[in-house]
């Protein structure tokens, strides 16, 4: 079979993962470097990962996953450097002035950024700013820094790496909504006032038989304000066990999804939140559900699969 990501370069897209560094070899590695030419570090990146004492700090996991993608020829999304959970113990329960809290953040960024400078396609600078209501959610970084801790962030990115495209990443901001609106509001904002922003990650964690109507309508709004969109974490969960009528819903889902973002030119490609169910977070994040990705447990492709093919 043609593997996923030769289709997608055919249409001009890319198709990622989320891996685990610590799995990529054997079976999952072959698959992971075969059908993908994207990927992003499931958690190696993030600040609790990498700095979980302060000035201590442990690459070993980022490292091996931007080394695979090279040798793969693969791009890497980097995922995440301002976000208000798995952070550092020690950030967390500090207590600190607004100026220090800059200069925490400032220097996170320019540290890890600077780091990979050269390596990395895109960041999502900032991850999940927003409630379900649209208002900013109240996070360290908000509470000490206001709104514009967002522009600080991405400027701060762009001085470390000006080659990688940076994004803001949400979820529930698949459909036109609220929340959605809001993060248009603010990436129509930002480009107006010249701070550095190239693109917005929609998450994609859907619900089985709740993808959004307004999906395609949603990536085009924001591609008309001249940014790019990526649907970063795309899985499409279900009560378990999975039944073959489940797995055929859901395989028309994923080729919906797929097919929102081949039909509009900066969509610039879909990432699935773990390629196979033996690695993904939803049955220990919500009990009872699971089967979201498109391989099974077992490294079997499943109907999902099939409707990404399709779709590309
Ligand atoms: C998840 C990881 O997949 C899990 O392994 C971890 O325990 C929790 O975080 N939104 C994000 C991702 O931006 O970083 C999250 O990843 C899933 C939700």
């Amino acid at each position: 079979d043609t593997p996923l990501r030769d289709l997608a370069a055919a249409k001009g897209k890319a198709i990622g993962t989320a891996v685990t560094g610590s799995k990529l070899t054997g079976t999952y590695g072959e698959l992971a470097g075969r059908e993908f030419n994207w990927l992003t570090p499931g958690n190696a990146m993030k600040w609790g990962s990498v700095e979980p004492s302060r000035g201590t700090f442990d690459w070993t996991e980022a490292d091996q996953i931007v080394d695979f993608a090279e040798a793969h020829d693969q791009d890497v999304r980097g995922h995440t450097l301002v976000w208000h959970s798995q952070n550092p113990s020690w950030l967390d329960n500090g207590t600190w002035t607004p100026a220090q809290l800059r200069r925490l953040m400032t220097d996170h960024i320019a540290l890890e950024v600077g780091r990979y400078k050269g390596r990395l396609a895109a960041w999502d600078v900032v991850n999940e700013p927003f409630n379900e209501d649209g208002t900013f959610r109240p996070t360290l970084w908000y509470n000490g820094l206001g709104a514009d801790y967002i522009a600080q962030a991405l400027t701060a990115a762009r001085a470390a790496d000006p080659a990688a495209k940076l994004y803001i990443n949400d979820y529930n901001v698949e459909g036109v909504n609220a929340k959605s609106t809001a993060l248009y509001n603010l990436v129509k904002d930002l480009k107006a006032r010249g701070v550095p922003i190239d693109g917005v990650g929609l998450q994609a964690h859907l619900i089985l038989g709740q993808v959004p109507s307004t999906f395609q309508q949603n990536i085009q709004r924001f591609a008309d304000l001249g940014l790019d969109v990526a649907v970063t974490e795309l899985d499409i969960r279900m009560q378990t066990p999975a039944t073959d009528a489940k797995l055929a819903q859901q395989r028309t889902e994923y080729e919906a999804v797929f097919k929102a973002c081949v039909a509009v030119s900066r969509c610039t490609g879909v990432t699935v939140w773990g390629f196979t169910d033996s690695d993904s977070w939803i049955p220990d994040t919500f009990p009872g559900e699971g089967a979201a990705t498109p391989y099974d447990a077992n490294y079997r492709p499943k109907p999902a699969y099939y409707g990404i093919v399709t779709a590309l």
